[in-house]
């Protein structure tokens, strides 16, 4: 099978992209990634000369160029990751989020209309059911309520692609899945973010008062759920994806301290996010029963492995602060 996987080169994407090669060698894996700030292909360094993978430039909003690839690679399957993903920067600005979100969504959708495919994945997220109380959990019947300009982005992906199969068919399925950690996460994001600084002994800005709750899941976990989906998902169903794992947001960073022996007096609690979510959970039983999936990592566990990976490659944190992986697609694809 011939499958494109987009934002491949991202945080949850190049995890993917060397999950898939690695069970499925006989798939040929294309990853069409625009590059943003959050992509990086140092994340797939050890993937690139295996033969059944290859990168392309580009652009998912840019609807020529996504179909001369479709062109070229007739594709089975689908797997948008590609998207803005820092609710922070979509509070600071929204146009990108709309433009990659939704736009970019819509000409997959569209040349998925195009080219006959075997399954249309859209990698989606839990905050599009909004903030939950002390109690409960999304099911995938929790009415959608995206608080930020994130989450309504990818709320209105989501419907998009819904109702692609509704209308013509495509056999589109949606993942909405918790707050991944793992290797490769853009150190924007809260748990990679406490680790550069806590390595830095820099302050560790905790938002209000550091209780919102986040379900985490490995990466790797999530990998395994959208493959599981790729193959045995129902056309036209929405699956949740959880780790079982609420933890309050000064918890998760009184324990990557711990992990690197650093003290609490580095935390700093600032100003909260606007409009921040208070609570999110994950009730996954869906695709646990119907698909057989379910989440195989404790997060103290896989964040232990986590705080360890980062301090082992501290040099490619250090290298995105720096701004000197943009660097990394000229060295390898422009100048050869
Ligand atoms: P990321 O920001 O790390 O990576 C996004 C990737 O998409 C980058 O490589 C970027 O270059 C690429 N990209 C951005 N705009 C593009 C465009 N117009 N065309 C092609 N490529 C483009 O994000 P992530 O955390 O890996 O998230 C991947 C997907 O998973 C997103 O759709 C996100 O909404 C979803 N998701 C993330 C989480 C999480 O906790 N990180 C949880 C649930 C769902
Ligand atoms: P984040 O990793 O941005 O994911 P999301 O907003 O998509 O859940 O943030 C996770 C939680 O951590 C969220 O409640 C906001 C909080 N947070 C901080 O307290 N400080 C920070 O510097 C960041 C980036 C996040």
């Amino acid at each position: 099978m011939n499958i494109l996987i987009t934002g491949g080169a991202g945080f949850i994407g190049s995890n993917l992209v060397r999950w898939m090669l690695q069970k499925h060698p006989d798939n040929l894996i294309v990853n069409v990634d625009k590059l943003t700030y959050a992509g990086n292909l140092e994340n797939l360094e050890d993937c690139e000369q295996l033969p059944n993978y290859r990168f392309v430039r580009g652009d998912i909003a840019d609807g020529g160029l996504i179909k001369s690839v479709f062109q070229e690679y007739r594709f089975d399957v689908v797997i948008n990751c590609a998207a803005e993903s820092h609710v922070d920067r979509s509070i600071v600005g929204s146009s990108e989020f709309a433009r990659t979100n939704i736009v970019g969504t819509n000409v997959l959708l569209e040349l998925a209309k195009e080219f006959s495919l075997k399954k249309f994945v859209q990698v989606s997220t839990d905050e599009v059911y909004g903030s939950l109380g002390a109690t409960g959990k999304f099911t995938e019947n929790t009415p959608i309520h995206p608080n930020s300009p994130y989450s309504a982005s990818k709320a209105a992906a989501d419907f998009l692609a819904l109702s692609y199969h509704h209308t013509f068919g495509i056999p589109v399925v949606v993942t909405r899945c918790s707050n991944n950690y793992g290797p490769f996460q853009f150190p924007e994001k809260l748990i990679p973010l406490m680790i550069a600084n806590a390595m830095q002994d820099k302050k560790l800005p905790v938002y209000g008062d550091g209780l919102n709750v986040r379900d985490w899941i490995h990466v790797e976990d999530h990998c395994e759920a959208i493959d599981t989906v790729a193959q045995r998902g129902k056309e036209g169903e929405l699956y949740n994806v959880g780790g079982n794992s609420e933890r309050a947001n000064i918890d998760v960073v009184k324990l990557v301290l711990r992990y690197l022996g650093k003290p609490e007096s580095l935390i700093s609690f600032v100003r909260d996010r606007l409009g921040h979510d208070r609570r999110y959970a994950i009730d996954s039983s869906k695709i646990q029963r119907d698909l057989g999936w379910k989440p195989r990592r404790v997060f103290e566990h896989g964040l232990e492995e986590t705080v360890k990976w980062y301090v082992s490659n501290s040099g490619w944190w250090k290298r995105i602060i720096s701004g000197e992986y943009q660097e990394y697609y000229k060295k390898m694809y422009e100048e050869r």
